[in-house]
């Protein structure tokens, strides 16, 4: 039984015997006895969505997380009745409703269940709020495994855990601490070879209890609002992820500067240290894009003002620091300082922009710069005001990227570090208190801004990154997760939580690089940047009052050591590129957890170190001091050692060499690797050839490139390029297929392939069917390596 701790427990209501039911078109209305009406839609083959109405009466149908423009429709929809249930069938599976009590279950079409009620469906009122503590309960099957839930700071598999949502400020954060910055109520449940997901689409403070309370049941609840949720069908984790993330939606594709190494810390200032930081960078050539301001650059801590001494002309120095190839982020809190003589203050208290508590006065709170109002994100009309006051930062003086924080929405010195529960919100038109709005007020903060910085940037893309959101929420943002400890434990756990965002829609994802609050050694801010050169986002940043956090502060071989990576990281770019466009295009994570991308190997079901960056290279961080190597799991197939091209078959753990200058990197045989030569930021360079390396396979592989021109819409009109990569390998052949679509065309012209793990000496070389001299190719025996025409169609390679 889940009962609601804080208040005196009432019981629990059910729903009784179905009365009636109904079918239009895609959706199946049920009514019992004692009035509960559920509503079941049908999106797509492999999702539904289920609504109860306690008293009959559903809510305002409104939803944050889901994209308007999402993709649904269904190829089969039948309906039908027997004396025990109302049985719908989809292209994909069966849901039957149970006559008896409207307990719901899902089956696939062979009728094996995937998910089946307990209890299901039941409330208990809420006598001191109205409405109800909505709950819901489902059987879990053996072997069942749990994946998902956004930032959670424990264990990747979720069985056995009981968390809960609800946006928190939670400065040094643990292992296991339960509430974090943000709320992503989806997770995607694993047995017999079965993924479903369930997205319970509730912004109250939600729970679940992945057989936490009860061995074989898992259950979520939500302290107010409605049971309203997705049931999204596999069978492979693939189709549940990805039709998660259509439902609620996908981000544009950053610009590709957004994917460099980025410096921060708080803070840089004033502008003579700023500028020490990035010609730092230049002279000892460590790559970097991108430069942060954090709260120091205001004035006062006043959003969207400059503090004058420190940076007496920010207009100057942002384009000084973009002609030095680094791009300005700026941060913005959400609390506007008390001040009657700072106009945005004053504008906001006149429009009537500040939430308010229940009997009206205004929401005051405490944050950096002292008392302050906030302004209601969840109103539309806020929002519009709140991206228009971004027209000097970003229009006039030319910072490229935003980053909000603060916005779980943090308040300090307050019991809960937050709004209390009274406040009001517009709710886009749903007035409702802080209980419903607060854990979509960061999400709604953000998605201003990238309004915002949207319109003053473009033509150019814009950059957000935001530290809490909601689901949804990567339609707007990036994001990090938060203030973490320069301790092995949190390098651990920012393996976890990045690949868990990425499990949870939310690919854009990445740490502070060797700890926020604390300073890490020179080991673990190396293995640090090891891993942080692999996630999506990549950013050291700091408090700074611990010491310095710059590559060079840890001596000379800490320098180069990093350097190396992130010039890897450099290279990879083209690689790292194609694998968000396939997250923008068909919302596949970038980084894909162990289980994800083998699901029915079951010793990937408690895999957590292990990760596959994009679609072929296997990563695996270090994540002890003083190791020489770790174990490590290999997933199926064969593997290439990225460090000495050894082959390996996987499906095993094995012990793998790991001394401070290497972290275990593994590229799966039969990839077409894309890479840049290295640069100091992003198009610093004209290249003029792009590498591929081709690593052998006896039998065949694709591997994708995209391309366009790095930032800018014109992707949008078709310009762009999608190159295949077909390898087929042979005893003593090798072909390599290139198909393209798109009109871009790169500015280089050709293409240098290294060919890594060839069983047999390249003798004869056919070019696009005719044979063609070795020389020709200027083929070069001992590098294994020709050049080719960028837009070859076939070649074969003959031993
Ligand atoms: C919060 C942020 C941190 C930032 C600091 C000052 O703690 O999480 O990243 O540096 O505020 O703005």
């Amino acid at each position: 039984m889940i009962t609601n701790t804080e208040l005196e427990y009432k019981g629990d209501l059910y729903p009784t015997a179905l009365i009636s039911f109904e079918h239009d078109q895609d959706t199946i209305s049920f009514i019992t006895k004692n009035g509960v009406r559920l509503m079941i839609q049908v999106l797509r083959d492999n999702m539904l969505r289920l609504r109860y109405a306690t008293s009959g009466i559903f809510e305002d149908d409104f939803s944050y997380a889901v994209d308007k423009d999402h993709p649904h429709g269904f190829n089969q929809l039948k309906v039908e009745e027997n004396e025990t249930h109302v049985i719908i069938t989809t292209e994909k599976f069966i849901c039957k409703v149970a006559r008896d009590d409207i307990r719901v279950g899902m089956y696939d079409l062979n009728g094996k269940p995937i998910l089946e009620d307990e209890q299901g469906f039941h409330w208990e009122e809420s006598f001191e709020f109205g409405g109800n503590f909505v709950k819901m309960s489902k059987t879990s099957r053996d072997q069942e495994n749990f994946f998902g839930l956004g930032d959670k700071p424990t264990n990747f598999n979720l069985k056995g855990k009981r968390l809960s949502m609800w946006n928190t400020d939670q400065y040094a954060y643990g292992k296991d601490t339960n509430e974090l910055y943000k709320a992503v109520p989806f997770y995607m449940g694993l047995h017999n070879n079965m993924s479903y997901g369930i997205f319970f689409d509730n912004t109250f403070k939600t729970h679940f209890d992945f057989c936490h309370e009860r061995r074989n049941v898992t259950s979520f609840w939500a302290d107010g609002g409605e049971m309203n949720y997705y049931f999204i069908y596999g069978p492979e984790m693939n189709d549940v992820l990805t039709t998660y993330t259509d439902l609620t939606g996908k981000p544009e594709l950053p610009p590709m500067w957004a994917l460099g190494f980025h410096q921060c810390k708080w803070s840089y200032y004033p502008e003579s240290k700023v500028k020490e930081i990035t010609s730092k960078f230049r002279e000892l050539n460590f790559p970097c894009d991108a430069i942060y301001l954090d709260i120091d650059y205001m004035d006062g801590f006043r959003c969207f003002t400059w503090n004058k001494e420190y940076f007496p002309d920010p207009k100057r120095m942002v384009s000084e620091l973009e002609e030095d190839g680094f791009k300005t982020v700026a941060i913005i809190d959400p609390g506007i300082k008390i001040d009657l003589s700072y106009d945005i203050f004053k504008e906001a208290l006149e429009k009537n922009y500040f939430c308010r508590r229940a009997d009206g006065p205004y929401m005051q709170g405490k944050v950096w710069p002292g008392e302050c109002y906030f302004p209601d994100f969840t109103n539309p009309e806020v929002r519009e005001w709140w991206s228009g006051l971004y027209r000097e930062l970003i229009g006039d003086i030319g910072v490229k990227g935003v980053w909000n924080d603060m916005n779980e929405p943090a308040v300090m010195e307050v019991p809960g570090k937050t709004f209390p529960l009274d406040v009001r919100h517009d709710y886009d038109g749903h007035r409702c208190s802080h209980r419903k709005a607060h854990n979509i007020y960061g999400m709604q903060m953000a998605r201003a801004t990238y309004e915002g910085v949207k319109k003053y940037n473009f033509p150019k893309r814009p950059f957000i990154i935001t530290r809490a959101n909601y689901s949804g929420g990567q339609r707007y943002t990036s994001t990090w997760t938060g203030d973490n400890i320069a301790t092995w434990e949190h390098l651990w756990l920012a393996n976890v939580q990045i690949q868990r965002l990425c499990l949870s829609g939310m690919s854009f994802a990445g740490s502070d690089i060797g700890g926020f609050a604390e300073q890490p050694s020179g080991e673990l801010y190396t293995r640090w940047i090891q891993l942080g050169v692999f996630h999506p986002f990549c950013r050291v940043h700091s408090s700074g009052d611990h010491g310095e956090q710059e590559p060079w502060f840890f001596g000379e071989e800490v320098l180069d050591i990093t350097r190396k990576y992130v010039e890897l990281r450099y290279q990879l770019l083209p690689y790292l590129y194609t694998a968000f466009y396939q997250y923008v295009q068909e919302g596949m994570p970038i980084l894909k957890p162990l289980v994800y991308f083998d699901q029915q190997d079951v010793q990937t079901h408690y895999r957590s170190d292990e990760f596959i960056f994009g679609n072929q290279i296997l990563v695996c961080p270090v994540q002890e001091p003083n190791v020489q190597g770790r174990r490590m799991y290999i997933p199926r197939g064969k593997w290439y050692n990225f460090w000495n091209d050894k082959l390996i078959t996987g499906g095993k753990e094995m012990y793998v060499d790991a001394p401070l200058e290497t972290i275990p990197i593994f590229i799966k045989e039969g990839a077409v690797i894309p890479k840049y030569p290295v640069q100091q930021y992003v198009d610093q360079l004209d290249i003029e050839e792009l590498t591929l390396d081709v690593y052998y396979k006896l039998g065949k592989e694709n591997s994708d490139l995209y391309e366009d021109a790095h930032d800018g819409y014109e992707y949008r009109q078709n310009i762009y390029s999608l190159r295949t990569f077909k390898l087929t390998g042979k005893e003593d052949e090798i072909i390599l297929q290139q198909h393209k679509s798109g009109k871009y065309s790169a500015p280089y012209s050709t293409l240098k392939l290294k060919f890594h793990g060839l069983p047999f000496d390249i003798k004869r070389v056919f070019f696009e069917n005719e044979e063609v001299p070795l020389e020709k190719l200027q083929f070069n025996a001992e590098e294994k390596t020709m050049i080719v025409d960028k837009e070859f169609g076939e070649l074969h390679l003959v031993g």
